[in-house]
């Protein structure tokens, strides 16, 4: 479908590059037609969404770090696939933390006053209908669909709203030390050119991913939830996986997919099911190979709920059901690393702990299995047990699968656990096809396990321990499920 009327590149154009050939093509008596005979759509008082008040609180530290700055976020603009064809849309995630907004290039402006900021949301307004916009324009809601607009926006969200229209040209209109999110919104970063600076940009960018480490009870609640849907999700692979024999690891692909968009926003990373040899290639997302009875199948996969945050679950399970004694074996290899790196996890503890705890338990087995030489403690000080384990053991979880990546070293990496924090704990050992340091048997053979892990006042809670991962407890949950 193309617009109407013209139906040509030049109408999907943004209003704004098209204005003035808004009628070719249409006749006056069409035009006075289309304008008239619509219902009142506008919503009285809709209720707040739930985490307004979180989303103030945050915008109030994010307030008091920087006194007297003009501090722009943007949401993020639709990118273009082809033509008048664009990807589908995700709002940037230091919007989507502040506003809980989750829509198209919306703006979130913290205006310095004398005590502290006032916040405005920038939103793109109700289709005009009087100049045709709602149904000429291929981004009008007669296309896209109906929008919040400015007076339910401010209903919705708890902040005065103004149309995004025109937050550019006001925003170059004001004077003072401005800085933005940089990376989501080219043309607001124009607009305030020479004013920006990217050092003090990036300060906005790395405050705002270390507020983000700890997380508040409704953050919590919307992991619990996405891990939720993922074990769900889990589940319907499994059953399935005697029509991925018959097809591709693509099945399962769509299978989880199917999950997610059901119950949630979409997938919070591309899935990665990793069958047989596949499982050694950590990124392995085409997810065209075959699956075969006999081989071990590594599913990678997490749904983003609807207010966009994510699980990040890892099983590596026997398409026939059942392991065999050698996947058994580097398996509990494994699961011992993961149960270590789990019990390091507690608040005060160094984020690093859990890693070195899950190493030591894996260069344990391989010097144990004869595949490199003792004692650990020299494996582990020269790091050779990375040939077989190859990434590092966790991550931050919650509006990004790697939250809070640009966070102060001395914050995360570097840092101590806290209360509130949510990471992954997901130990691997691969051993690649071509790998002619490890006996033949070992070749093609990869396994991860990946929960996600609360720190509690007292230790953690795993929130994905509804899944088994022990293997006989994955065998007689394979069973139940395939039954
Ligand atoms: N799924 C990406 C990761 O486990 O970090
Ligand atoms: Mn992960
Ligand atoms: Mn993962």
């Amino acid at each position: 479908m193309v617009a109407e009327n013209g139906q040509s590149a030049e109408q999907a154009q943004p209003i704004k590059q098209r204005k003035n050939g808004l009628y070719r093509g249409v006749s006056d008596e069409l035009a006075a037609n289309m304008r008239g005979g619509w219902a009142d759509t506008e919503r009285s008082d809709p209720a707040p969404i739930e985490q307004a008040p979180n989303a103030a609180r945050r915008r109030a530290a994010l307030s008091a770090r920087f006194p007297g700055e003009r501090l722009v976020i943007p949401a993020g603009n639709l990118k273009t696939r082809s033509n008048d064809t664009e990807y589908a849309f995700r709002a940037a995630s230091e919007y989507a933390y502040l506003t809980g907004d989750l829509t198209q290039d919306g703006v979130l402006v913290l205006e310095p006053v004398a005590d502290g900021h006032d916040a405005v949301l920038y939103l793109l307004p109700r289709s005009d209908r009087e100049n045709g916009e709602f149904w000429l324009d291929g981004h009008g809601e007669l296309w896209v669909g109906r929008r919040a607009g400015l007076a339910e926006g401010e209903q919705l969200y708890g902040l005065p709203c103004l149309d995004v229209r025109k937050a550019a040209e006001e925003l170059a209109g004001t004077d003072g030390a401005v800085r933005i999110v940089r990376g989501h919104d080219t043309g607001l970063e124009a607009a305030l050119g020479a004013r920006l600076d990217a050092e003090r940009d990036e300060e906005l960018r790395v405050f705002l991913a270390d507020e983000r480490l700890v997380k508040d009870e409704f953050e919590i609640r919307q992991l619990q939830a996405a891990v939720d849907s993922t074990v769900r999700g889990f589940e319907d692979v499994v059953r399935v996986l005697d029509r991925a024999e018959a097809t591709s690891e693509r099945y399962l692909e769509g299978t989880f997919f199917l999950r997610a968009r059901v119950e949630g926003n979409d997938i919070g990373y591309g899935s990665i099911c990793a069958s047989g040899p596949h499982a050694t290639t950590l990124h392995w997302v085409r997810n065209d190979g075959p699956v075969r009875n006999g081989d071990l199948l590594l599913l990678d996969a997490g749904v983003e709920t609807h207010t966009l945050y994510t699980a990040d679950v890892t099983r590596t399970l026997p398409i026939s059901g059942t392991f065999t004694a050698f996947q058994r074996r580097i398996y509990d290899a494994v699961l011992a690393a993961q149960d270590a790196g789990i019990a390091a996890v507690r608040p005060g503890a160094k984020f690093r702990d859990f890693h070195d705890a899950a190493q030591r338990v894996l260069a344990e087995h391989l010097v144990a299995w004869g595949l490199v030489e003792g004692p650990v403690e020299r494996v582990l000080e020269l790091g050779l047990q990375r040939r077989w384990t190859l990434h590092g053991t966790g991550h931050m979880l919650g509006l990004d699968v790697h939250d809070c990546a640009v966070a102060r070293t001395e914050a995360y990496v570097d840092g101590a656990l806290e209360p509130g924090m949510c990471l992954t704990v997901e130990p691997g050992l691969y051993f690649q096809a071509d790998d002619l340091t490890v006996p033949e048997e070992y070749r093609g053979v990869g396994v991860r396990i990946e929960d996600d892990i609360l720190v509690t006042e007292d230790g953690n809670r795993n929130l994905s321990a509804e899944l088994p991962r022990g293997v006989d407890e994955i065998e007689s949950w394979m069973a139940r499920l395939r039954s």
